[in-house]
C-alpha cells in the first residue's frame, strides 16, 4: 500500500480564512484521479473513492483493512444520480426519499452495471444514500461522479466523528483529510432493504424505525437484529465492532438497580487490580464519583438519546488515550435512535454483559 504525508484541510464555514473551495477541488482531483479521501458527513466521516472505478475502490479496502466481502455505501448529490447506480426503485423508497434526503438513510437497491464491483461485493444490490452535509455533496458534485464510502475508521474501530478521530486511524495511509468538524448525528446512516416488501432495516441508524412507519406502515427488524435484545451467551469475538481497545461490557437494568449494578461491578474489578473504564450518563456519573475509576465518560443526558448518538463514539475513543483493563457500559432504551445505540454497544462489547462473580 502506498505512504502518504497525510494532509488534514479545514473546510468549516465558522472557521475563518479557509480557502474551502480549493480545497474542495484539490480533493475532487485526487478522487478523479483514483485516490481516496476522508470527508464529514452528517452521520460520521466516510472515506470516499470514484464509485465507478474499481482500483480506486479497492483501495478503500486496503487502508481500512476491510474484509473485501462487506459492501460499501454509494453516495449521491442530487436525486438524478440514482439512475446511474441503481434501477427498480419501489414507490415506498420513493416516497422515503423525499421525506428523509438528502440525510442519514441508505437504500438498498438493484444495481446498475458501471459501478466498479468492488462497491457490492459482488452483490445484485447496492446501498445508496444522499449526505445532508454540503462538504460531502460539494464534493461529490466536484468529482463528478458517485462516491463508495464506508466510515472512515480502520476496520473493527469505532466509526470517526471528527477529523482527528479519522487521523488515529488513518494517517499516512490517504492523502487527504477534509475537516468539517464534529459530525452532527453521529451514529451511521439506518440500511433499509427495499428490495423486500415490507422494506427491512438491516442496520438501525440516523432515521428510526418509528420514523419510517409513520411514512409507510410497516417496516421490519432484521431478525439478527432482535437476537441483540438478549443477553448474549457466548459471542465470539469476532463479532467485535466498534470496538475500543480494552474489552467492554454491558450493565443492564432499570433506573437505580442500574446505578447499584454498575456500582458492584466496578468494585469487584478494582478489587482484582484492574483499571476500569465506565460510559455513563451526566445524571449517573455524580453517584459514581466516589468510585476509584480510571476513566469516566459521559455522552450527554439519558432523556436525550440524539446527543448520547452524537457523542457514543467519541466516548468509546476516549478510553484508548487512557490505559484501561475493562470497560462497563450502562445501556439504553431501544427506542428510536435508543436501537441504533445499542446496536454499536452491543457490537463494541461482542455481545457481552457483565457478570457478577458472586451471582
Ligand atoms: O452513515 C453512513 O452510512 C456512513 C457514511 C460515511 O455515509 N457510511 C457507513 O458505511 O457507515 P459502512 O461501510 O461503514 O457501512 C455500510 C453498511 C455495512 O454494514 C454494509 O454491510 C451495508 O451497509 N451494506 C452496504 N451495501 C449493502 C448491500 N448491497 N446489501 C446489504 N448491506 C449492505
Ligand atoms: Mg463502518
Amino acid at each position: 500500500m502506498a505512504q502518504f504525508d497525510t494532509k488534514i484541510y479545514i473546510v468549516d464555514k465558522s472557521v475563518d480564512n479557509v480557502d474551502i473551495y480549493a480545497h474542495l477541488q484539490e480533493a475532487a482531483r485526487w478522487i478523479q484521479e483514483g485516490e481516496v479521501v476522508a470527508f464529514p458527513t452528517e452521520t460520521v466521516y466516510g472515506l470516499g473513492a470514484d464509485a465507478t472505478h474499481s482500483e480506486a475502490v479497492r483501495k478503500i479496502y486496503a487502508a481500512k483493512g476491510r474484509p473485501s466481502d462487506n459492501p460499501l455505501i454509494v453516495h449521491i448529490a442530487q436525486l438524478d444520480q440514482l439512475q446511474d447506480v441503481a434501477y427498480a426503485v419501489p414507490d415506498k423508497a420513493r416516497k422515503l426519499m423525499e421525506a428523509f434526503w438528502p440525510g442519514p438513510i441508505t437504500f438498498i437497491l438493484p444495481a446498475k452495471a458501471g459501478l466498479a464491483p468492488e462497491v457490492t461485493a459482488g452483490l445484485e444490490t447496492v446501498g445508496v444514500r444522499m449526505p445532508d452535509h454540503p462538504i460531502a455533496r460539494a464534493l461529490i458534485e466536484a468529482a463528478n461522479t458517485p462516491i463508495a464510502a464506508p466510515s472512515a475508521n480502520r476496520s473493527g474501530r469505532p466509526s470517526p466523528t471528527t477529523a482527528q478521530h479519522v487521523w488515529e486511524d488513518l494517517q499516512g495511509r490517504i492523502p487527504l483529510i477534509l475537516d468539517g468538524g464534529e459530525t452532527g448525528v453521529g451514529v451511521e446512516s439506518t440500511v433499509l432493504d427495499v428490495t423486500l416488501d415490507p422494506p427491512v432495516i438491516l442496520r438501525p441508524g440516523g432515521v428510526s424505525q418509528e420514523e419510517l412507519q409513520a411514512m409507510i406502515g410497516e417496516v421490519r427488524l432484521d431478525p439478527g437484529l432482535q437476537d441483540q435484545s438478549q443477553p448474549a451467551r457466548a459471542p465470539g469475538m469476532k463479532y467485535r465492532h466498534y470496538a475500543p481497545h480494552a474489552p467492554l461490557y454491558l450493565i443492564e437494568g432499570k433506573g437505580d438497580e442500574a446505578v447499584e449494578k454498575m456500582r458492584a461491578a466496578i468494585m469487584e474489578q478494582v478489587n482484582t487490580g484492574k483499571r476500569v473504564g465506565v460510559l455513563t450518563v451526566d445524571e449517573e456519573s455524580s453517584l459514581l464519583a466516589d468510585l476509584p475509576v480510571t476513566c469516566l465518560v459521559r455522552c450527554g443526558s439519558r432523556n436525550h438519546l440524539e446527543e448520547v448518538a452524537h457523542q457514543l463514539f467519541h466516548g468509546l475513543r476516549q478510553f484508548d488515550a487512557v490505559s484501561v483493563d475493562i470497560i462497563l457500559s450502562r445501556t439504553f432504551p431501544r427506542q428510536g435512535i435508543g436501537l441504533a445505540i445499542m446496536n454499536r454497544l452491543h457490537k463494541a462489547a461482542g455481545g457481552r454483559y457483565y457478570q457478577h462473580k458472586n451471582q
